[in-house]
């Protein structure tokens, strides 16, 4: 079992990742007077049956991060009896992650909890951080709260499980990573090849361990988002807009991101801060996953809108964290006059 340090200012909370990292979890629940498994209908059915505390199962699916099943869960923590010497379990993906965190963020002004990721996105990235969050209708991830778990307990193992579309997302934070710090990873990537998709716990293991690392590094140095941890949007401006603009209808969370890494690197390359060469091998590396296809009725309009709402906005400009290298990015602010000058070549690059 590897084992991972994130160092925050009052607390240490450790990443635990192996086959055996589920069997911790007796040991940390014994600190507790009550301890309840928050899950999704999939992950319960699947995995259910190995975590022996009482269960408050939800609805799979983003729909969940909502007020309405926030309060419902709360309701059923009221009713179970917890109280504030208690402690939550996290079982299932970023949705369960995000919703049960933010249950137990804000639960008689908050208790513990710890995260039990079980998909490669949850595993590498929404698990680790204390970003806690529901959606409104106005947009996602409005209502929120850092709150630290006490543990992340990941085994690779639950990924076989996993659907393909599902692995794709994670790996687009995969290449994420590769492209803003760890060009290495995309060495791991190619030789795992098909295995990725067919035994994702063998050929993911070492990919885990290594975003895990990189993660807990920028969480500790930046637990409060303040600086170090924008880069962690690489990919993510272009890549949100896009969700925003198809109504998270056409592409998965990393499809986006994927797409997103490629477009912001034609971008960086326009604004002369990319050269050539270092811009083909970030194309490169997002096609090692298969970019998505943007649809041709996308409105470059709505586009812009979603860029005009980003939460990363400062003073109307739009916050970009660019390529500078392959393994290196920069914030660059740019109003959205500069963004429409290059917005469709940097979308549609073989058209323009
Ligand atoms: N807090 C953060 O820092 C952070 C970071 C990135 C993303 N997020 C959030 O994460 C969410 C997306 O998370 P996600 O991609 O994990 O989606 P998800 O939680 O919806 O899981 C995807 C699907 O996989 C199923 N599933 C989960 N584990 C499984 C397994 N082992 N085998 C079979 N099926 C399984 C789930 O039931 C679900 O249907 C978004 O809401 C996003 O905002 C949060
Ligand atoms: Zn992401």
């Amino acid at each position: 079992m590897v084992r991972i340090p994130v160092t925050l200012g009052q607390k240490k909370c450790d990443i635990l990742i192996g086959r055996d990292a589920w069997q911790q979890l007796d040991k940390y629940a014994e600190r507790y007077d009550r301890v309840v498994v928050i899950t999704d209908r999939n992950v319960g059915r699947l995995y259910g049956g190995r975590i022996a505390f009482p269960k408050i199962v939800t609805e799979p699916g983003e729909t969940s991060k909502s007020w309405a099943s926030a309060e419902k869960v709360i309701q059923e923590m009221l009713a179970l009896g917890l109280t504030r010497s208690s402690a939550v379990i996290a079982l299932g993906g970023g949705v369960v992650g995000d919703l049960a965190g933010f249950c137990a963020a804000i639960y008689m002004r908050g208790i513990p909890y710890i995260q039990v990721p079980t998909t490669l996105l949850a595993q590498i990235d929404s698990a680790i951080g204390g970003k806690t969050a529901i959606d409104l209708p106005a947009g996602k991830n409005l209502i929120g709260a850092f709150h630290q778990p006490e543990v992340v307990l990941i085994n690779p193992e639950v990924l076989q499980t996993l659907s393909r579309a599902d692995l794709v997302s994670g790996l687009g934070e995969v290449v994420k990573y590769a492209v803003m710090a760890a060009p290495e990873l995309l060495d791991i990537l190619r030789a795992g090849g098909e295995m990725i998709f067919t035994a994702p716990h063998e050929s993911l293991s070492q990919i885990i361990v290594r975003c895990c690392t990189i993660k807990a590094e920028i969480v500790s140095a930046d637990e409060w988002d303040q600086g170090l941890r924008k880069q962690l949007n690489a990919g993510h401006t272009i890549g949100h807009a896009l969700e925003t603009a198809t109504s998270f209808r056409a592409f998965t969370h990393g499809e986006a991101v994927l797409f997103g890494l490629a477009a912001e690197a034609r971008l960086s390359y326009r604004l002369g801060l990319l050269d050539r060469q270092q811009l083909a091998e970030i194309e490169g590396a997002c096609q090692l996953i298969g970019l998505p296809v943007v649809p041709s009725d996308l409105s470059l309009t709505e586009v812009k809108q979603a860029l005009l709402r980003d939460k990363k906005n400062r003073a109307d400009r739009i916050s970009f964290m660019l390529p500078r290298a392959m393994g290196q990015v920069e914030e660059v602010l740019l109003s959205i006059d500069e963004v429409e000058r290059h917005l469709e070549a940097v979308l549609y690059p073989g058209k323009v």
